[in-house]
């Protein structure tokens, strides 16, 4: 092989390797990162999981949104999880908090993995690793997930600002998740995550008053008489398989069935309606779609080094240290 072939092959070999980094987000996080240092983590976080949904299926959606509301706010550093204190006002008690779940189920992981292997595995991949296993357990597909996040120190809540709001349509979803190096297929996959869960009145009530031309007339009816009178903790499932993980949400969207103002737009709008009937065709599709989406949305901002730590308790940034 001459010299210029060998040079070529190097090229591409570094390339082929640079693709391979940039799969992981060029990131510290690695499969089988716990290997060594606390060789159980994945299968207790699989555990306690399962017990809890066990117990209450519906939890699979609290676990899915935690982890989605602490990887787009900060990066994926459990900022979620940190309790207010007296001068600061955590992400947890922002209005955007709205009906977050799932905490206790984190905070028992932790026990047993402190109990374990002190100080070894952060709150940001507990999240990330029950978040996939509630999908899974719920239906959805199963995917790896690389560890090795690290758990911030800031949590404020006006810095939920960040999350979308209900009201967006297809356009600004489109720009906001693209500014986060999502594609709009990723996008559109991720919204699927409403596959799971329920929405409290105020998050839809809008769509009631001004969008009945995309609205099921029997579904708004139905809506009506759930959110009329004092419904401030009534809730509507986003699909009629609200604890399974499958294609029927998009199916609904489909229908005019769909929740959100931000879910509908998905079918309303050009620019995703073709992906929105992909997904209704072939769940398959979908669950592979969302698998990529959710490697990337694991990865989003995380703390390297010295800029983040694995804090003992989930709910609050470790002491300064005494020396
Ligand atoms: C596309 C932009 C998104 C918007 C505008 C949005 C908005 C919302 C809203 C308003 C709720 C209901 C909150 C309540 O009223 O209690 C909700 C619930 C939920 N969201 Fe999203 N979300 C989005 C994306 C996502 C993503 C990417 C995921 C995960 C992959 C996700 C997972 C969930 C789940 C599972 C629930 C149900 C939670 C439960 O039942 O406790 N959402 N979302
Ligand atoms: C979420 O925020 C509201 C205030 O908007 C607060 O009353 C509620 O306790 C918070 N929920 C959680 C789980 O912290
Ligand atoms: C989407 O919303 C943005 C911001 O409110 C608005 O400027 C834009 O015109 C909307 N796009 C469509 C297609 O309605």
């Amino acid at each position: 092989m001459g010299t210029t072939n060998k040079n070529l092959v190097r090229f591409l070999l570094a390339v082929q390797a640079a693709a391979v980094m940039a799969g992981l987000g060029a990131s510290a996080l690695s499969m089988d990162y716990y290997g060594m240092s606390c060789p159980y983590t994945e299968w207790i976080v699989r555990g306690v999981v399962s017990e809890a949904l066990r117990k209450d299926p519906t939890l699979a959606a609290g676990l899915l949104r935690l982890h989605f509301h602490d990887c787009f706010v900060q990066g994926c550093d459990a900022s979620v999880l940190i309790d207010s204190t007296d001068g600061n006002t955590a992400e947890k008690d922002a209005p955007a908090n709205k009906s977050l779940r799932g905490y206790e189920v984190i905070d028992r992981i932790k026990e047993i993995l402190e109990s374990q292997c002190p100080g070894i595995v952060s709150c940001a991949d507990i999240l990330a690793l029950a978040a996939r296993d509630a999908v899974f357990m719920a239906g959805g597909p199963y995917y790896r997930v690389p560890s090795g996040r690290r758990d911030g120190t800031r949590s404020n809540a006006a810095d939920t600002v960040a999350l979308p709001a209900p009201v967006l349509n297809a356009s600004t979803l489109i720009q906001l998740f693209g500014s986060h190096g999502f594609t709009t297929q990723d996008m559109v996959a991720l919204s699927g995550g409403h596959t799971l869960g329920v929405a409290h009145c105020a998050a839809f009530k809008n769509r009631l008053q001004s969008e009945t031309a995309t609205l099921d007339a029997s579904l708004a009816a139905k809506l009506g008489s759930t959110c009329g009178g004092d419904s401030s903790s009534a809730t509507a499932p986003f699909d009629r398989t609200s604890t399974a993980f499958d294609g029927v949400y998009f199916k609904e969207l489909q229908e005019r069935r769909g929740l959100l103002s931000s879910d509908q737009t998905l079918f309303e709008s050009p620019e995703t309606k073709g992906i929105v009937n992909s997904f209704a065709a072939n769940p398959g599709y979908f669950f592979w779609a969302f698998q990529q989406g959710m490697l990337k949305m694991g990865q989003l901002d995380l703390k390297e080094g010295d800029k983040g730590e694995v804090r003992k308790k989930c709910s609050v940034v470790n002491p300064p240290p005494t020396w």
